[in-house]
């Protein structure tokens, strides 16, 4: 081949730019965020979930995934969607790197044939969202595609501020909250019993709730 001849090369697409994630690792050290984990797992544990592929929001510290295969959840059932610039740092740290850049909704209704053990909504977020985090869709969605075991957790964590004025706090996105998941799981088909774990926590400006999701038909 002549030097002069031109080299082939094939042009790689560039990835889309992520929208920057707000969330700070901080807040997964958080010890009352630990606890919540921990609680995630031992429920997982007690119901005998281990082998059920898993839907989870993460952020690069994986402090949720880390409790989970403590109480021997297979790394190969912990699926992760992140549409933020963390997606790159979260699919190297993930043991098999199932971490996809999209929207936890997009996920949700994408990946149709999977039913889900524990699906950990870990928002941080207000329950109404933004233009690119739609929880209350998400939360539609998840039952609308039926995406729950026999018998599953579902942990929805919440910011209870308010989204148009993030210094003031809503009074009643706890009680809107269970509404959605109660009335979306009877609509498709299934119950929703909440725990009695709730809590506040992060000063009291976010809120977990543990439910369990049962297949009523
Ligand atoms: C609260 S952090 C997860 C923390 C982790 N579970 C822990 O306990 O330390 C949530 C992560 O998911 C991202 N996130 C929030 N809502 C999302 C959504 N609807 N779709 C995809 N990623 C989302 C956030 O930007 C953040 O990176």
């Amino acid at each position: 081949m002549s030097v002069s001849q031109p080299i082939k090369t094939t042009k790689i697409k560039s990835p889309k730019k992520l929208p920057k994630d707000t969330y700070k690792e901080s807040e997964s050290t958080n010890p009352e965020k630990k606890e919540i984990n921990k609680l995630l797992a031992k429920y997982v544990d007690k119901f005998g979930l281990q082998e059920t592929p898993m839907v989870l929001l993460e952020s690069p510290a994986l402090a949720t995934t880390k409790e989970l295969i403590k109480v021997g959840v297979s790394k190969y059932k912990i699926f992760i969607p992140n549409h933020t610039d963390s997606y790159n740092l979260i699919k190297t740290k993930h043991p098999i790197q199932n971490v996809f850049p999209m929207t936890f909704g997009k996920f949700i209704s994408e990946n149709i044939t999977t039913k889900h053990g524990l699906v950990f909504a870990d928002y941080c977020g207000t329950l109404d969202g933004n233009s690119q985090f739609k929880p209350i869709e998400d939360l539609k969605e998840i039952f609308k595609h039926k995406r729950f075991n026999e018998i599953s957790l579902l942990g929805v964590t919440i910011a209870k501020r308010n989204a148009n004025k993030p210094n003031k706090y809503v009074n009643n996105d706890i009680s809107r909250l269970n509404n959605i998941v109660g009335q979306s799981a009877y609509d498709h088909g299934y119950t929703a019993i909440d725990l009695g774990e709730g809590r506040s926590y992060h000063r009291g400006s976010m809120y977990f709730a543990l439910y369990l999701i049962e297949k009523t038909d």
